[in-house]
């Protein structure tokens, strides 16, 4: 049994167990194996490439890491759902120290709300079980370690190249030195070597440590000054390390800005602001109705508006509303005969089908899918019998069959009495289509025999 240990002379420590070498991979899983049927427990193979079937023949025991990081994931999953229902689910008035959470009420939502919580729930998790796998995996496996006591012995460096070595730890129960290496011998095994604990005897000097310790309070003090400067009340300009950054040249809109007279640094928009795509200079598409002189849509229909608003100049006091270009003032509403009769747009078979999808989905709920005022919000508010709905008018009614069709378009950008506007939900060529659908729909209720192709007409004749 070779004891050479060529890099150094030093005095070796407790015996840590047997080191032996294999001509190859075949030779190595069969010794493992026989090993490890012997009884011995405490075997480790090393190999220059993954062995096939050594992980079987060294019966190691399955790894515990799958629990390690279930664990984690699981406590991962509770941190998550209960720091959320701290800051968000749940208020307890009277908690000590101020420890109460925070009721948060967004939209009448439930506050304690787990659909809300999972992308949270979810991220927390992950990130605990990527802890757990890779902190894991490095400790079990009893790293970091700055040098293995096997990497003294000169022949195990033909581990990364040629060389197949079974390692008999001395914890192993069934270990005894002289056995354990006829053992090996028996196995095949050359080159038998005891691996000790290393003993260098070159401890850090002491003071060092002092040094250490030292170096790390200092080097606290500067970060810990900045943290204690940076709030305070003192008359002297705080200290900053990046100018720039913590003082930069704009207007915070709350606080006062001196460079306008009124003080404000928060402005509202000049007046006649028109928001990109916003100018609706074609008064009959977008408002259904002629324009009277003194109002029309677009620059002179804002310059108008601002005569009336007489809006003052803005430093010498509170501002005039923004001028909203797309609701005309109350005053303006059009005389009965400047609605418009011609639709604006182009009338084609697309714009009707479009109007009916729309139709129906949009007025269908109230006023029923053949207009006649009967949708199913309709037949469910007659049968709650609560006395507070108002039928919806029937589409089929003189009084709306005889409406031009910029009053149609403006029933529905703006409502009319307890029918509500739908402009902001439907878009200006939809509301069109829509007035298109309408008035196919009126018509399908009033057709005369006129209306009919001459061949139906024929075949119905027949019939009779
Ligand atoms: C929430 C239910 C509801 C929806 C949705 C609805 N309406 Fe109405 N509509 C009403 C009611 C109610 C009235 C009658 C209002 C009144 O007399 O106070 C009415 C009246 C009308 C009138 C008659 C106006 C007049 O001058 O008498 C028309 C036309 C009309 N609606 C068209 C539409 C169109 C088109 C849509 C789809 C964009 C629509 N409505 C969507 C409830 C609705």
């Amino acid at each position: 049994m070779s004891k050479t240990h060529p890099s150094h002379d030093a005095p070796q420590g407790k015996r840590l167990g047997l080191l032996a070498q294999f001509a190859g991979p075949e030779e190595l899983v069969a010794a493992a194996e026989k090993a490890t049927d012997a009884g011995y427990q405490r075997v480790e193979a090393f190999s220059p490439f993954p062995v096939l079937g050594i992980d079987e023949a060294l019966k190691n025991p399955r790894t515990i890491l799958p629990y390690v990081v279930l664990m984690l994931g699981l406590s991962g999953m509770c941190i998550a759902l209960l720091m959320q229902c701290y800051m968000n689910g749940m208020e307890f008035p009277g908690a000590p120290w101020g420890l109460s959470g925070y009721d948060f009420l967004i939209s009448g939502k439930p506050s304690f709300s787990i659909p809300a919580f999972i992308p949270v729930t979810f991220e927390v998790i992950i990130l605990l079980s990527a802890f757990g796998a890779f902190f894991g995996m490095i400790l079990l496996n009893g790293l970091p370690k700055l040098s293995n006591p096997l990497f003294r012995s000169e022949r195990f460096a033909a581990a990364t190249d040629d060389g197949f070595f079974l390692f008999v730890e001395a914890s192993d129960p069934k270990f005894a030195e002289a056995e354990t290496e006829a053992f090996l011998s028996s196995l095949g095994g050359s080159g038998i070597e005891g691996i000790d604990e290393p003993v260098t005897g070159h401890a850090v000097p002491g003071f060092l440590y002092l040094v250490g310790a030292a170096v790390a309070t200092l080097a606290l003090l500067p970060p810990m000054y900045l943290w204690a400067t940076s709030g305070t009340t003192s008359t002297v300009p705080r200290i900053s390390f990046f100018k720039d950054m913590e003082n930069q040249p704009k207007v915070k809109p709350q606080t006062t800005f001196a460079l306008f007279k009124d003080g404000r640094g928060m402005r509202v928009a000049v007046p006649g602001t028109v928001a990109r795509g916003g100018l609706k200079d074609d008064a009959k598409l977008y408002f259904g109705y002629e324009p009277e002189d003194g109002f029309v849509g677009g620059p002179r229909r804002i310059e108008a508006m601002l005569a009336s608003y007489s809006v003052q100049p803005v430093a010498d006091g509170p501002d005039a509303d923004g001028a909203d270009s797309a609701t005309p003032p109350a005053a303006d509403q059009p005389k009965e005969e400047n609605w418009v009769t011609e639709f604006p747009v182009k009338v084609t078979k697309e714009l009707m089908e479009r109007g009916q999808q729309r139709f129906n989905i949009h007025c269908a709920v109230c006023h029923g899918l053949d207009g006649g005022g009967m949708g199913l919000v309709t037949k469910r508010a007659l049968e709650l019998e609560q006395g507070t709905w108002t039928q919806p008018t029937s589409v089929h009614a003189e009084s709306v069959v005889e409406q031009p069709v910029g009053k149609l378009f403006n029933t529905i950008s703006n409502g009319v009495r307890k029918m509500p506007g739908y402009k902001e939900h439907i878009a200006v060529e939809d509301r069109w289509a829509i007035v298109l659908y309408l008035r196919a729909i009126q018509r399908s209720q009033l057709a005369t025999a006129d209306d009919l192709p001459k061949d139906k007409l024929i075949e119905l004749s027949n019939l009779n």
